[in-house]
């Protein structure tokens, strides 16, 4: 072998063993951006490029993810995006050869290369069902899956028109519904459930993400990603509020609280089942289940393997003090929280959400595999 081919070899390695995904590189060797044209964004604050700022904006004084350091990589300001840089739905663009996924809510008015209507804060339940239960600690915001798919249906005929028409654009795009559930579980933990108490929940929480996939599958999406949630149980702010005085509660490796970690396993199951019946069902469609759950705990069980720091690894990288750096009256984006001078070291960037490197590595991990089934790389060129 040549001396070159054996570096690019070599390098080749080196980027598999630090990042333990390929970056996907995202023209080909001609130059084509092949098969995705435009991408379709659900979700919560793991995917929103700008809605909540917008939304929110007539009725909260201080909208955190508007103030630095929100933004500070990468875009060198805040964006609305609930992170120091690119989300997973931001790499994914990248990789497709398309521009950043516009918010619904946002400047932009030509949404030709798709749409993003993930809202901070939503929920895969109606705003009315948590009212309806009498679970008062959720937010006022009328932003839930079944929301973001009226504003979908809503702007589809501007997209395109007949049958045909509407047939090779979605054709051409990506879906992504999530993720979805976490909110729900967390408003419901704090209305004072137990993690016990919300278990039961799960199933109602799935059945309504699944719903929304099949929606978006009748409006015409054919590869569709649906995402399941982070471990929670690993969160500076889970493991701030819920602090327990019992080892026991915590798993030896991670640190984490498992039993929140179990309710996330418990959700994610069902969710991948939910999506093995939406297979059978839509033989026509290619769905992928994309794991958040699997890559975090890797993470966070060999943090210097992938690039992050041991003796942070469970520290928010921006917050206001505390043994997690998570503090609820001095949250990152307010006053009496600072970030760090590493974020890249960190995986938490505010005590919720994930620094850009995770999500950099997320989004290799689901679009070559192994974290998501299939691989989406493989799951749009299956046609
Ligand atoms: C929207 O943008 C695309 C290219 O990104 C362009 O071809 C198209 O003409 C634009 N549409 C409008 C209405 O400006
Ligand atoms: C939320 O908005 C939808 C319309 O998009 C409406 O049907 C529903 O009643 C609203 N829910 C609440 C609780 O305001
Ligand atoms: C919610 O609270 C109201 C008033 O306290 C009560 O009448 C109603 O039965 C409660 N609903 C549920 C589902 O608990
Ligand atoms: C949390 O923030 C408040 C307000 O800035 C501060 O008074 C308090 O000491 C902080 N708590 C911890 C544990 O750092």
């Amino acid at each position: 072998m040549e001396q070159s081919s054996l570096s690019r070899v070599a390098f080749f390695l080196v980027v598999v063993l630090i990042h333990g995904c390929v970056h996907y590189v995202h023209a080909d060797h001609h130059g084509n951006h092949p098969m995705i044209n435009s991408i379709f964004s659900f979700g919560n604050s793991y995917a929103d490029t700008g809605n909540f700022v917008k939304l929110a904006a007539p009725l909260l004084p201080v909208i955190p993810f508007n103030n630095l350091p929100y933004g500070e990589t990468f875009f060198g300001h805040p964006t609305g995006r609930a992170s120091n840089g690119r989300l997973v739905v931001d790499f994914i663009a990248e990789a497709f050869g398309v521009p950043f996924v516009p918010p619904y809510l946002g400047q932009a008015h030509n949404f030709t290369h798709g749409v993003n209507f993930a809202v901070v804060g939503a929920t895969a339940l109606d705003l009315a069902f948590f009212r309806e239960n009498n679970i008062t600690s959720v937010a006022p915001f009328n932003s839930s899956l079944s929301v973001q798919l009226e504003w979908f249906k809503k702007l589809k005929p501007t997209l395109c028109s007949t049958t045909q028409e509407c047939r090779d654009y979605f054709g051409r795009s990506l879906f992504l519904t999530g993720e979805f559930g976490g909110n729900d579980y967390i408003f419901l933990l704090a209305a004072g459930k137990t993690v016990d108490e919300v278990m039961p929940y799960v199933p109602k929480v799935v059945e309504a993400i699944s719903a929304g996939v099949e929606a978006v599958i009748q409006e015409g999406a054919r590869y569709v990603v649906v995402p399941g949630q982070v471990p929670m149980g690993c969160t500076p702010i889970i493991l701030t509020l819920y602090a327990s005085p019992n080892e026991a509660d915590y798993d030896a490796g991670t640190g984490c609280l498992k039993r929140f970690n179990d309710l996330v396993r418990r959700h994610n199951s069902a969710l991948f089942a939910a999506v093995s019946l939406l297979r059978g069902k839509y033989p026509a469609a290619t769905i992928v289940f994309a794991d958040y759950y699997r890559p975090v705990i890797k993470f966070l069980q060999k943090p210097e393997k992938f690039g992050f720091s041991g003796a942070t690894k469970l520290r928010a990288c921006c917050g206001g003090g505390g043994p997690y750096n998570y503090n609820l009256t001095a949250a990152c984006g307010f006053p009496g929280a600072a970030g760090c001078p590493q974020p890249a070291a960190y995986i938490s960037w505010d005590g919720i959400h994930l620094t850009e490197p995770v999500y950099s590595q997320i989004a290799a991990c689901w679009l070559q595999g192994p974290y998501a089934q299939p691989p989406i790389m493989a799951a749009v060129r299956r046609r």
